[in-house]
């Protein structure tokens, strides 16, 4: 506790953005930190240099004992760097994962490890606990794409056709909207959605490539809205066969964000904890994940005898979320997320739909071989 104590007290402050040394925060690395950390650094050594481990352990020490003080638990996606996701992650898994946990856990304070939505996602579920986001510019073109106007606009268009939001956005517009989805689920979501409402027409937004992809997964027409993740949107079929082309016998795994024609290219879709689990299940030796670039070194972490081909882009809203910033967040309890009540309470009604499905055993995988079929574009 004497330790603790001490933390608490060398509150010193970074000058710059840059200066996120442990030294800028007051803490070093010393016999003590390699200690407690090395079974941390055991786990993360194939994809973190040991140069680099006095960077991260002075933090990863602090953050572990703040937490247990604290009674807080660190919900990370699967796009945070391995040092935050295998570290001082409690809870890891893609979006439809971290929200249950986010729903069940009884920690008094859940610091959000990925971006603003995942955050508003979790105080939705779990209004009395204390959220907290390490940076708050740490925001999704996807949920930037779409307001809860638009969707009160589209309701007016398609009277009688359920709106399925998927949860890449504000809890205002899921507040406007009928039932959650995500990746893992969409088209689970989206049959039972035109079952419940009797329509054969359901509105899915705002990925325009995630609604095309589940198009093609299912026969109910569907509408969308012309949001793109800025992540996914950039690879092309084209980089699929060159990739394939450089790298034979390689297994192409996608991200159902990116364009229809690149799943068409790939040999599995899905979450990315579905594509985590087809890399470890499959028997594949060679893997390259279409996708954000912290999966593959995640990934790679638990799967030593796969080799990872590693084209990736950068999501650079989750890449805001570093130790340094999770420390602060900790120390300080900042930025707390709050939503609305009124609009919590509504959000909320459509993400428990969404819950109350029964659980699939694994994440949902998209048939990639099946066609492309028309979807409305709004
Ligand atoms: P998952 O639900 O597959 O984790 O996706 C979240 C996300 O933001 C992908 O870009
Ligand atoms: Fe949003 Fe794309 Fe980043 Fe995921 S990867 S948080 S969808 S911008």
């Amino acid at each position: 506790m004497d330790g603790m104590n001490a933390l608490n007290d060398a509150v010193v402050r970074p000058r710059s953005p840059s200066n996120t040394t442990p030294e800028a925060f007051g803490l070093s690395y010393d016999d003590g930190v390699a200690a407690r950390t090395r079974a941390a650094y055991e786990r993360v050594k194939s994809v973190i240099p040991a140069e680099e481990w006095p960077r991260h352990a002075p933090f990863i020490d602090a953050i572990n004992r703040l937490k247990a003080e604290k009674n807080a638990v660190i919900l990370a996606h699967n796009y945070m760097t391995p040092e935050i996701f295998h570290c001082i992650g409690d809870f890891m898994g893609d979006s439809l994962a971290l929200a249950r946990e986010a729903a069940r856990t009884d920690a008094d304070l859940i610091v959000q490890a990925g971006v603003h939505f995942m955050a508003e996602t979790a105080k939705i579920l779990s209004p009395e606990k204390t959220v907290l986001i390490p940076d708050l510019e740490a925001g999704c073109s996807l949920a930037a794409s779409i307001t809860a106007a638009d969707i009160r606009l589209i309701k007016e268009r398609y009277p009688g056709a359920p709106v399925v939001t998927y949860v890449n956005t504000s809890a205002e517009v899921k507040a406007e909207s009928d039932v959650t989805c995500t990746s893992s689920n969409a088209r689970q979501v989206v049959e039972w959605a035109a079952q419940e409402w009797g329509s054969d027409t359901v509105i899915l937004l705002p990925d325009e490539f995630l609604a095309r992809n589940v198009a093609s997964q299912t026969p109910i027409r569907i509408i969308t809205w012309h949001g793109r993740c800025e992540v996914h949107e950039r690879f092309s079929a084209e980089d699929i066969r060159e990739l394939r082309d450089a790298n034979p016998g390689v297994s192409v795994l996608a991200h159902p964000e990116c364009p229809p024609d690149v799943l068409a290219e790939a040999d599995f879709a899905g979450s990315t904890s579905a594509m985590a689990n087809y890399a470890k299940e499959s028997g594949a030796k060679k893997v390259v994940l279409i996708t954000e670039c912290s999966m593959s070194d995640n990934v790679a972490v638990e799967n030593p005898g796969v080799d990872f081909i590693r084209p990736c882009n950068l999501c650079p809203h989750m890449k805001r979320i570093t130790l340094a910033g999770v420390y602060e967040a900790l120390l300080h309890n900042r930025h707390e997320v709050e939503v609305d009540p009124g609009i919590a309470e509504r959000a909320r009604a459509a993400m428990q739909r969404m819950l109350d499905l029964p659980p699939a055993a694994a994440p949902a995988q998209f048939d990639v071989k099946a066609p492309q079929r028309d979807v409305v574009v709004l």
